[in-house]
């Protein structure tokens, strides 16, 4: 296999460096790349239970089966005259696939469309099976044991407690000594790109979002002790980007380029809800201390504060006017800080969206806000950190950073000290009220 690093792990920052030149295009593989998505966004009104229009797809047998229209749903080779793949494509929200929700990425539809173009073919051990039987489990490529070059730093979380600290590398999680900074452990069987951890409250496992873009994605937690145990939350043909545990751990909130937030429960695994919030990609998810409210952050220019349960709009939040690009929750869950491309981060109460807040002197994309013991922490893609009080954001320290851009920002609750990633693939970790690092050291192996 090619060994191919890509740099770029947030939006923002959207470089690939490429160590040999891409390879043509794999064909799609149904089992792998189709499945999934229909797995995600159609079998919920077309299985046994509910055959919305007659028909069912999740089985490849069913999937082949006209229903109502009595139009055979793929004609291989012609996506055109294929319904399952025109109906993505329906002008009229009416007809449109999926019905009632917002339409497939353009990339996913370009995946169907492409697999029935080479002929429609199963690539599954049955075709009768159903399809979430095809899921089978995921084995990612092993990591090289040394790196070549750093990888950026997204994805970065500590341990509950702030012994050790996690960050993202290539196909793996790095856990760091948060003291030291010697490296612990590797987590491997990862997705080639981590956008985003979390570290379970009692410390126990780890909740990794990221993927391929435009190839695939995933949420799985794993064992943060690096044992194999390892569960698939969601699976989906692009990346997810943000992953939040609710305050006691019983559930997590994920979402990314599916413009969405989908809430698990943890023990099962099973999806509780999957709620389409945005209109674009969801950046960020942050939730209050009290779990019953969480605030959103997303592309589509908009944040939004939702409520814990249900996981229901109550606010909404329009005026940065440009890429949203990272929420913070204040604990009492009163004001939401998100900071954007408009190179503003801003406070805003989480009742009636009222700006608070309009800080600038970023000069860039603010990539990520975290709170920690009533201050705000804000790092910027020109490598500016900033560091203030909640309640008098004029007090502004700004902080010394390598100048490579904020890629990633964790608190650690019990010390209050916090933690920044770097493009340039390092973590440097301040104390409370220190001005410089207490200690910085490179993540790659
Ligand atoms: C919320 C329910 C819902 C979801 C989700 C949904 N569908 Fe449908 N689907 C329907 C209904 C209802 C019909 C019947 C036609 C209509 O009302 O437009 C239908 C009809 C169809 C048909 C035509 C079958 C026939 O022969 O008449 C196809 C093909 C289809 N859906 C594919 C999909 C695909 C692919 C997805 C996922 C991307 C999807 N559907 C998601 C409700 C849904």
């Amino acid at each position: 296999m090619r060994l191919r690093l890509v740099i770029s792990i947030f939006p923002l920052v959207a470089a690939t460096l490429a160590m040999a030149a891409p390879a043509p295009a794999p064909a799609v593989s149904f089992a792998r790349d189709v499945a999934p998505i229909l797995r995600e966004r159609c079998t919920g009104c077309h299985d046994g239970r509910k055959a919305k229009g007659k028909y069912r797809l999740d089985s490849f047998e069913w999937l082949r089966k006209p229903g109502g229209s009595g139009e055979a749903p793929v004609v291989p080779g012609d996506p055109v005259k294929s319904p399952l793949h025109r109906l993505l494509l329906a002008a009229d929200p009416d007809d449109r696939m999926p019905k009632d929700a917002d339409p497939l990425p353009a990339a996913q539809i370009e995946r169907i469309g492409r697999w029935i173009r080479e002929g429609a073919a199963f690539d599954g051990p049955d075709p009768k099976a159903s399809l979430d039987s095809l899921r089978g489990p995921t084995v990612h490529p092993v990591p090289p044991s040394r790196y070549p070059r750093p990888v950026p730093v997204a994805g970065l979380a500590f341990r509950p407690g702030g012994a050790e600290i996690a960050s993202g590398g290539y196909h793996e999680v790095l856990v760091h000594d948060a003291v030291r900074g010697t490296l612990s452990r590797r987590i491997t069987n990862i997705a080639e790109r981590v956008a985003a951890l979390a570290w379970s409250p009692d410390g126990a496992r780890l909740a990794v979002a990221g993927g391929t873009p435009g190839r695939d994605g995933e949420v799985v937690l794993v064992d943060a002790a690096g044992g194999t145990n390892r569960a698939v939350l969601a699976s989906s043909g692009d990346l997810f980007l943000a992953v939040a545990f609710a305050p006691g751990g019983g559930r997590l909130l994920a979402g990314g380029t599916d413009n969405a937030v989908s809430c698990f429960d943890v023990a099962t695994g099973k999806r509780a809800w999957f709620l389409a919030h945005h209109a674009d990609w969801v950046t960020g998810i942050a939730w209050n201390a009290a779990g019953d409210r969480f605030a959103t952050s997303s592309r589509d220019r908009t944040a939004r504060v939702c409520d814990g349960t249900t996981g229901e709009a109550v606010a909404s939040f329009t005026e940065h006017g440009a890429a949203v690009l990272c929420v913070a929750f204040a604990p009492d869950g009163k004001q939401a800080w998100t900071g954007g491309r408009d190179a503003r981060l801003r406070a805003w109460d989480a009742a009636n969206s009222d700006t608070r807040q309009n800080l600038d002197g970023f000069d860039a994309d603010v990539s990520r806000v975290a709170m920690v013991d009533g201050r705000v922490v804000a790092g910027a893609a020109n490598g500016r950190i900033r560091r203030f009080a909640a309640s008098d954001p004029k007090e502004t320290a700004t902080l010394c950073g390598s100048g490579s851009p904020i890629t990633a920002l964790a608190v650690d609750e019990a010390s209050k000290a916090f933690a920044v990633g770097t493009h340039d693939g390092r973590v440097r970790i301040w104390k409370p009220d220190a001005a410089e690092p207490s200690i910085e050291f490179p993540t790659a192996p």
